[in-house]
C-alpha cells in the first residue's frame, strides 16, 4: 500500500464520486492529499475522516485564483506538488444543438475544459522548477466517441483528450507526464441523477450500469481511481500523452459484442455483392 509513498496530490472534485474514491485510494497508498471541491460539507468531512496527510480546500475550478490557491496549499502544507488530478465535473447543457443556450454551453465548457486547463497551468507552474510531476485529467468515453453524451460535454471531454496530448508534448522535457483517464459509466452521484433523477440512488445506478456493461459489472469510483493510481505513480514513468479508457470495452466494441456468437467461420462463405 505504498505506491504513492511520500508524494503530494491535489484532487479536484474530491467531495464525491470518482474524486472522493481517488482521494481515498491515493491517501491509502501513502500520498498526502489536498481535496479541492465546491462542496465544503462532504469535502471537509472526507478530509477529516482520512486524518493526517489530508486537507480540504474550497475551490471552484472555473476560478483561476481558487485553482492556484489549491495548488499553493499543497506546497504550503505538504512541501511540494507531485500529482495533479483534474476531475471536477458536471453533466452540463443537455438537449438538441438547436436549443442549447449559449450560457449553458459556456458554463459547461468552463467547468469541464477550462477547469482542466487551469489545473494543468498551475500544476505546471510549481512542477517545472522541480522537474518532476504527473498530471492526470478525467475525460470520458464521450471524449473518445460521439453520441455517448450531450454536445457540450462531448466537446469538452474531446478537448481534455486533446489538451492532454498537447501539454504532454511540452512538459516531458521537464520530466512531467500528462495523461488522462476516460471513464465509461461509473456509479456516482452524477450517474445516479442521470439514471433515476435521484443523485443518492446508487442501487438503481449500479443495476442499470451492470446491465449495460459487457463485463456484467458496475464500475465504481475505485475502478477509475486504480487507473489514475497507475498513471500517477512511477510505474507509468514512460507513459505520457495517453488516455486510458476504462469502460468495459464499450468504445472498442460499439457496445454490440453479439457478432462473436454467430458462425464459427465465414471463410469460404459466398461473396456478398
Ligand atoms: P460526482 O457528481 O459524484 O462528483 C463531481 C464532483 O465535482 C462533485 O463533488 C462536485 O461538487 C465537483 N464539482 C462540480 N463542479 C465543480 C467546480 N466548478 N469546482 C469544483 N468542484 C466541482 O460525479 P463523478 O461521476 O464522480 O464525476 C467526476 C468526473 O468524472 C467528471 O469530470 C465527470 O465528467 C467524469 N466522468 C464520470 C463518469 C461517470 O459515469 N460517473 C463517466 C465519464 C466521466
Amino acid at each position: 500500500m505504498d505506491r504513492l509513498k511520500g508524494k503530494v496530490a491535489v484532487v479536484t472534485g474530491a467531495a464525491s464520486g470518482i474524486g472522493a474514491g481517488t482521494a481515498r485510494l491515493f491517501h491509502a497508498e501513502g500520498a498526502s492529499v489536498i481535496l479541492a471541491d465546491m462542496q465544503e460539507g462532504p469535502g471537509a468531512a472526507l478530509a477529516k475522516a482520512l486524518g493526517a496527510r489530508a486537507h480540504f480546500v474550497r475551490a471552484d475550478v472555473t476560478s483561476e485564483a481558487d485553482v492556484a490557491a489549491a495548488v499553493d496549499a499543497a506546497v504550503a502544507k505538504f512541501g511540494a506538488l507531485d500529482i495533479m488530478i483534474n476531475n471536477a465535473g458536471i453533466v452540463g447543457a443537455v438537449g438538441s444543438i438547436a436549443n442549447t443556450p449559449l450560457d449553458d454551453w459556456n458554463r459547461t465548457i468552463s467547468i469541464l475544459l477550462t477547469g482542466v486547463f487551469l489545473g494543468m497551468k498551475h500544476a505546471a507552474r510549481v512542477m517545472i522548477p522541480n522537474k518532476r510531476g504527473a498530471i492526470v485529467s478525467v475525460a470520458s468515453t464521450a471524449g473518445v466517441l460521439g453520441g455517448l453524451g450531450p454536445h457540450a460535454y462531448t466537446a469538452a471531454k474531446h478537448g481534455v483528450v486533446g489538451l492532454t496530448k498537447s501539454v504532454s508534448s511540452e512538459l516531458s522535457q521537464y520530466g512531467i507526464r500528462v495523461n488522462a483517464v476516460a471513464p465509461g459509466n461509473t456509479v456516482s452521484a452524477m450517474t445516479a441523477f442521470v439514471i433515476s433523477g435521484d443523485g443518492s440512488d446508487m442501487e438503481t445506478a449500479a443495476k442499470r450500469i451492470a446491465e449495460g456493461a459487457s463485463l456484467g459489472i458496475a464500475a465504481g469510483p475505485e475502478d477509475q481511481a486504480y487507473a489514475m493510481l497507475y498513471l500517477a505513480s512511477d510505474e507509468a514513468r514512460y507513459v505520457t500523452g495517453h488516455t486510458l479508457v476504462v469502460d468495459s470495452g464499450q468504445t472498442v466494441s460499439g457496445g454490440i459484442p453479439t457478432f462473436h456468437n454467430g458462425p464459427t467461420s465465414l471463410i469460404g462463405a459466398p461473396k456478398v455483392g
